[in-house]
């Protein structure tokens, strides 16, 4: 794995290989970070992604280093002159410092871009179409609650959006049942559904998608929702708004779904939107053991991509520890 920009850059294996060796660092911090310098540049605001991130990178006796969006991301600007250089000379100068970079972009292609100029490994934090980093967190997620083996169905209601995509890619690749509701105007185009579908096919799982929420949660597992405006789309607030009436998952609809149903949304949340505050306050929601896990998979990934050689089996973290006289 040289860099992390979709869940479906990665296979199953490497995908389980990630969790087990977060759920090997969750406790105990090895020092396998120590010399390594990660560059953190965000283009729109971050809690979760950001500040997992880096309290995972400290623990793994890491630095991070962070550049101001407006230093790398300012080329696009249309006004001449208001840029200071292009994104190109950009990575070229963090490859000379930074061993990685972590990136919160608007467009994937600016990350196609980041992979292309750069020397270092590039990972995602959120673009718009893709959220591997909360992704394998949810799966993580999951996993606490019902057990590694056992096989879910999780019902998604709101927006076709980067947080549902990853999400979906990810359940599907280990057999789970994934149904996604939401309004036709704002719902997968046909090359998504066609993936989604041989994904379902080819790891033995299902998934479905009905415009009406309360067919959608009938006895699910989980239900998971994220914000129906997502960062970028303000501009599309009143449009969306009269789209997703009637799609909030509150506790008419909550109570459709299994007796024990956990609740899922990445967050931040608009209470009382997408989400009502009985809901999120429920003995069953996760919300907070997501946002926990996010540090803990941030301390997968990373490894994973500065010691690659730990996913393959080839070295161990006493190995690594011991080569690079890390202790
Ligand atoms: N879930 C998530 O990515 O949260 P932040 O936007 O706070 O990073
Ligand atoms: N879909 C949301 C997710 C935030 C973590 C957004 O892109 O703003």
């Amino acid at each position: 794995m040289k860099h992390l920009l979709t869940i479906g850059e990665l296979d199953p294996g490497q995908v389980q290989a990630i969790l087990d060796l977060s759920l090997d660092l969750q406790e105990q911090s090895p020092q396998l970070l120590k010399g390594k310098n990660i560059a953190f540049v965000f283009e729109k605001p971050s809690l979760r992604t950001k500040v997992g991130a880096e309290v995972a990178i400290n623990h793994l006796g890491g630095n991070v280093v962070d550049i101001d969006g407006n230093l790398m991301f300012s080329s696009g600007k249309a006004v001449p002159f208001s840029f200071r250089e292009s994104l190109y000379d950009a990575m070229k100068n963090v490859s000379q410092w930074c061993d990685a970079i972590f990136a919160r972009v608007f467009s994937h292609s600016t990350l196609e871009k980041m992979k292309e100029y750069g020397e270092m490994p590039v990972v995602n934090a959120l673009c718009d179409q893709h959220h591997p980093m909360q992704a394998l967190a949810d799966l993580l997620t999951i996993r606490q609650n019902f057990g590694p083996d056992e096989k879910i169905s999780l019902t998604f209601v709101g927006d076709a959006n980067n947080v549902a995509f990853s999400l979906t890619e990810v359940l599907l690749y280990f057999g789970h049942s994934v149904t996604f509701s939401g309004p036709k105007a704002h719902g997968w185009d046909d090359d998504k559904l066609q993936y989604f579908k041989l994904l379902s096919i080819d790891h033995g799982g299902t998934f479905t998608i009905t415009e009406d929420p309360k067919e959608a949660v009938y006895n699910a597992d989980v239900i998971y929702t994220d914000t129906f405006i997502s960062m970028g789309q303000e501009h599309l607030y009143e449009e969306k708004m009269k789209h997703f009436d009637g799609y909030q998952v509150n506790m008419k609809l909550f109570s459709q779904a299994k007796p024990d149903a956990g609740f899922m949304h990445c967050l931040p949340a608009h209470r009382g939107v997408e989400v009502s505050d009985d809901v999120i306050d429920h003995k069953n929601s996760w919300v907070y053991q997501q946002a926990k896990n996010r540090m803990i998979v941030s301390k997968g990934v990373f490894t994973s991509l500065l010691y690659p050689e730990l996913l393959t089996g080839e070295e161990t973290i006493e190995s690594i520890e011991a080569k690079h006289q890390l202790i």
